[in-house]
């Protein structure tokens, strides 16, 4: 039998890519790839890329332009572009780049196995529809092998919110949700092939509402019943949007043991100027009534954020409101960014703060940020955590490992072996991990 080609995927961009990378290569390998750590040795390589800012889309082009001498010692090799720069670009890319054989949208790339084939005819072949069928369920059937002891299920995708700023909604396409019977089933093979904890993805996982029994079902109805599941210890969610924050949703992360007490909730900014500009539809106000909610449920729930500073029209003061707001809540962890103009987005027609002004603010925020992350980490030495062991850290006989709250904690212990969950009390707080020792 000849040996079987080789797949080279590189993922940017947020954890949904991450999850389709996955399935790509899942859809490939019925074609007879494998998948290798190096671009070297691959017959086929494929980016799959996000389009939300500036500088992720452009990495791709210069990304594409460091494969040139590849394809030139090997004319055989194809090389692809998947993922959000691939919708929003599709054709430009085609006309910039000649190396590249094949686009695909995050919405087809079930059709990858037959757009493989016309590229291994010399062909090259674009595809960035928003088609009827459901794509997860075109995907040719994977290979049953082990998993890791983490992993990703996309429940719901797209986005109907269309703030000011994002692409999302023109990457992605309209909201979808998948049916009940379909996520159960993917969790319960997930949970057979080794996995221990689910992290239920969408662009808005909180607006779920998928076809199950009985009609339309909630998200928080979805997490209990994979609760339910033998040998599923762990479910996490992300990204929700505050407006699709239900009753249930919330006292779930009350009462559902197996939900992990952390909430990645995006607010933006804290002035109620911009996130009307951002067309939000929530209030600085409604936002931080919802967290205490949240934390009256779960009183020790983790909370992470995403934040934009120097969108147009922002002020000193408005800048000052988003401080405010990160000082009342206090997060564990976020993520702020310096706005970046996208092209057919409503902000982008706006007059934009001077770049100086932004990245002052970006670095004042991210200060005040990285302060309460280091406090909330700091916080936990001493106590006792759930750890979930994920693989072997880089120090001998090191294991790391997810705490309930999402950080990562080291520990070195001949014991502890990657699918376990174990008490581990933590013992010191280092920049971005924790270290901890078996109880
Ligand atoms: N669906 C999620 C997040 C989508 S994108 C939500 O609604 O919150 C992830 C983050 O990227 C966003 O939360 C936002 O903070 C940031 N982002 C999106 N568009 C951006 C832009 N044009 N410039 C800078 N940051 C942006
Ligand atoms: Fe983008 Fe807003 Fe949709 Fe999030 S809710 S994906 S920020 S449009
Ligand atoms: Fe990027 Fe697309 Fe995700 S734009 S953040 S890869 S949905």
């Amino acid at each position: 039998m000849a040996d079987p080609k080789k797949l080279f995927i590189k993922t940017y961009g947020c954890q949904m890519n991450v999850y389709d990378s996955e399935r790509m290569a899942e859809a490939l390998g019925a074609s007879g790839y494998v998948t290798t750590e190096r671009a070297e040795d691959a017959d086929m390589i494929l980016l799959n890329t996000c389009h939300i800012r500036e500088k992720a889309a452009e990495k791709v082009y210069s990304e594409l332009g460091r494969f040139k001498p590849l394809k030139t010692a090997n004319p055989d090799l194809k090389i692809g572009v998947a993922g959000c720069v691939a919708q929003a670009e599709g054709e430009e890319i085609m006309r910039r780049q000649p190396l590249v054989d094949l686009v695909v949208g995050p919405q087809t790339y079930h059709r990858l196995p037959a757009m493989e084939a016309v590229v291994q005819a010399g062909g090259r072949a674009v595809d960035t529809d928003f088609p009827e069928e459901d794509k997860f369920e075109h995907l040719p059937k994977a290979p049953r092998a082990k998993r890791a002891p983490a992993a990703f299920l996309t429940v719901q995708e797209g986005c109907d919110k269309f703030c000011a700023f994002c692409v999302v909604p023109y990457t992605r396409g309209a909201e979808v949700s998948r049916p009940v019977a379909r996520v159960l089933r993917e969790a319960r093979d997930l949970v057979e092939r080794g996995v221990r904890e689910i992290t239920l993805l969408g662009q808005n996982v909180n607006a779920y509402h998928g076809e199950g029994p009985e009609g339309t079902w909630g998200l928080a109805r979805l997490i209990r019943e994979l609760a339910k599941i033998d040998g599923l210890a762990r479910i996490r969610f992300t990204t929700s949007h505050p407006n699709d924050m239900e009753d249930d949703l919330i006292a779930a992360h009350g009462d559902e043991p197996k939900l992990m007490p952390y909430l990645h909730l995006p607010v933006q900014s804290g002035s109620d100027r911009i996130l009307k500009a951002m067309a939000r539809k929530h209030t600085a106000e409604s936002y931080i009534r919802l967290i205490e909610r949240l934390r009256a449920a779960r009183p020790d729930l983790l909370l992470s954020g995403d934040f934009i500073v120097g969108f147009p029209g922002e002020s000193d003061q408005d800048f000052e409101d988003t401080m405010a707001l990160v000082r009342e809540v206090g997060y564990g962890q976020a993520y702020s960014f310096k706005y970046s103009a996208r092209p057919g987005t409503p902000a982008a027609e706006k007059t934009p703060v001077p770049d100086d002004v932004a990245s002052d603010r970006l670095q004042r925020l991210q200060a005040l940020l990285t302060e309460q992350q280091r406090a909330a980490q700091a916080a936990m030495v001493g106590r006792d955590v759930s750890v979930l062991f994920e693989k072997a850290g880089r120090l001998p006989g090191q294991m790391v490992g997810k705490s309930d709250y999402l950080h990562a904690v080291h520990v070195t212990d001949p014991r502890a072996e990657a699918g376990q969950i174990a008490r581990v009390r933590i013992i010191a707080s280092g920049p971005n991990s924790l270290a901890g020792e078996l109880v």
